[in-house]
């Protein structure tokens, strides 16, 4: 079988074999496939698409790229979230413990931020001392034990999916659904949980921009994982604004406990409700209605954030820089980004935000660059809200003072003001299982 001849049969819109797939997959993992003929497939299967067999196929081929987990000695209640990706999404660090207080079995891989978007292994490297790296057997020991742990993907894990994914990101390929589906669901197929809540973002913020394109990733990744035979759900959430306040890797962590220790309401509090309601309802059986009531009650009795503190202790993190003033990294400037008009916040470009905290440090444009855990964006508007001429808009935390102007330029593009306030847009848009 020649490359060539299986880059030509997608450009001309035909169905690849499976064996066409598998010679794809596992010549490029292997790197007798160079990069270049990668691409120009990624780029045909962008415009011409893959049919379900053909997603199925890609996808399990994938997932047999490098290790696949076995966690049959945790049980059934094993429960896994996966977000297509967005800004301020620190949702990870508040479901991950408020299942594991509720019985649920979480052993978490995740990935670092890149480009406008953040990664939850970034924002637990902002807790001082907290291990991301732990071997199989240990990572497995402390789910049994504690009932959670978040790592980032081991090193051997989908490996196919961590070459096309650095391709991707470099030849405008990522937005393509069968492409985004494969990706996601051969990981959290070799990662084992038996069930999979998917968190599907939508808006300016999210790879997928509206709905209906959000909603056909999410229904074929939910099929893609019946047909393995996991517990799927899909939560289509809004990622048109960020999500809360903060962006930037301690700021998101300090607001996770904010929310865990019920001092903080809104949007990332529900949003993080609806996701961990979906994981406890799989993982345990229950109806999403009693699982959402348990979720509350777990978030309100404090025993999701006694479940967090625990797992960052046994990960080696220091639990007490949680709730100590300076705990976490902090920067040494903050700067105020000030209205110049007046109005309501008709919207809060998600993706300028996100640039403009990668710019203050919080985020990388190459994969090996390091990031300033301090570093970030305090939203203090948020869509709806009132804003008067000379009001703080946002505050920048940076330790790169000459990299401000260009982030407050960004933020003052990204608040729009207008003299009504915005039609509310759904929070979550719809919940598949
Ligand atoms: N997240 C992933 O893991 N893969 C994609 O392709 C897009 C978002």
């Amino acid at each position: 079988m020649r490359m060539v001849d299986v880059i030509a049969r997608k450009r001309d819109g035909e169905a690849l074999s499976p064996q066409e797939i598998a010679f794809f997959v596992e010549g490029y993992t292997r790197g007798d496939i160079p990069d270049y003929q990668a691409a120009a497939l990624c780029m045909a299967l962008f415009w011409r698409g893959m049919t379900d067999e053909e997603t199925v196929c890609l996808t399990d081929c994938m997932a047999r790229s490098g290790d696949r987990l076995d966690l049959s000695a945790l049980g059934d209640a094993t429960v896994d979230k996966h977000s297509t990706g967005g800004v301020g999404d620190k949702t990870t660090l508040i479901v991950a413990p408020l299942a594991a207080s509720l019985g649920c079995k979480v052993p978490k891989m995740s990935g670092r931020g890149l480009g406008h978007t953040g990664g939850t292994v970034d924002k637990l490297e902002a807790i001082p001392g907290y291990r991301t790296s732990l071997s199989p057997e240990a990572f497995i020991d402390q789910v049994n034990r504690v009932g959670v742990a978040v790592i980032g993907q081991t090193g051997n894990l989908a490996p196919a999916d961590k070459k096309l994914y650095a391709l991707r990101d470099v030849t405008a390929t990522v937005d393509s659904i069968p492409l985004i589906t494969a990706s996601i669901m051969s990981k959290k197929l070799a990662a084992g949980a038996r069930s999979i809540v998917l968190d599907v973002k939508v808006g300016s913020g999210a790879f997928m921009q509206t709905e209906q394109q959000a909603l056909a990733l999410a229904e074929a990744m939910v099929r893609i994982g019946k047909g393995c035979g996991r517990r799927m759900a899909a939560v289509l959430t809004d990622m048109d604004a960020p999500l809360g306040h903060a962006i930037g890797n301690a700021l998101e962590v300090a607001e996770a406990v904010a929310v865990l220790r019920g001092e903080m309401q809104g949007d990332l509090a529900e949003v993080c409700v609806a996701l961990a309601a979906q994981m406890v309802a799989l993982a345990r059986g229950l109806a999403p209605e009693q699982a959402q009531l348990q979720v509350r009650q777990a978030l309100a009795d404090g025993s999701a954030y006694a479940k967090m503190k625990e797992w960052i202790a046994a990960q080696g993190g220091d639990p007490t820089a949680l709730e100590r003033p300076d705990g976490l990294p902090a920067a040494t400037h903050r700067l105020p980004v000030v209205a110049s008009g007046e109005g309501y916040v008709a919207g809060v470009n998600a993706r300028q935000l996100g640039t403009a905290a990668a710019l203050l440090g919080a985020g990388r444009a190459t994969k090996e660059e390091a990031i300033d855990p301090a570093a970030g964006i305090i939203l203090h508007k948020k869509p709806g809200d009132r804003v008067a001429a000379g009001d703080v808009l946002c505050t920048l935390h940076t330790n790169r003072p000459q990299t401000a102007d260009a982030a407050r330029a960004l933020c003052l593009q990204a608040v729009t003001l207008a003299d009504e306030p915005p039609a509310p847009r759904p929070l979550i848009h719809t919940i598949l299982r």
